[in-house]
């Protein structure tokens, strides 16, 4: 099993739509059971909440429901549970960076750094922006989704 957790900064926009998409790319590529998705925050501002409902209305515009997820706090032993630990933007990683045990560091990456076709490093943050913000979000992720699914499994499924 590969096991994988998106970060943001609240854990209820960005972070939330990368598993969301994720996880349908997931079950579309039949690979349910041989890998899994789950998201944090560095903050712990939106510990037990759902995702933002603009990130729930983009995401469902697309076929993808994110009701269901609830907003929890990134934790050093994640990244013992989880081989993939990958952060929406700089912040995050350099906050995920200090956080890491040092042996498991390796296991820290950048999102976009699974697409770079699209020559952009960083998830911008929605949270204070308009539509707009939502919809850049969901297109940076899908395309990043797919990268990551192949970079996966490439690397690490037989
Ligand atoms: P996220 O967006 O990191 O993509 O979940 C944010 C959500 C909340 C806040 C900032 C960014 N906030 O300031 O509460």
């Amino acid at each position: 099993m590969v096991n994988v957790l998106f970060v943001c900064l609240g854990n209820i926009c960005r972070s939330p739509t990368a598993e969301g998409i994720f996880r349908q790319m997931v079950t579309s590529a039949g690979l349910d059971g041989r890998i899994t998705a789950d998201s944090a925050g560095t903050s712990d501002w939106h510990v037990g909440e759902p995702p933002d409902r603009r990130s729930q209305a983009a995401a469902k515009r697309r076929g993808i429901d994110l009701s269901n997820l609830r907003g929890r706090q990134v934790q050093p032993a994640d990244f013992d549970r989880f081989h993939y630990v990958i952060a929406m933007d700089a912040s995050n990683f350099a906050k995920l960076s200090a956080l890491a045990p040092p042996p498991r560091r390796d296991r820290l990456h950048m999102m976009l750094d699974f697409a770079p076709e699209l020559g952009v490093r960083e998830v911008p943050d929605p949270y204070s922006g308009g539509e707009a913000g939502f919809e850049t979000v969901l297109d940076l992720l899908e395309t990043a989704s797919q990268g990551l699914i192949g970079h996966i499994r490439d690397h690490d499924l037989g």
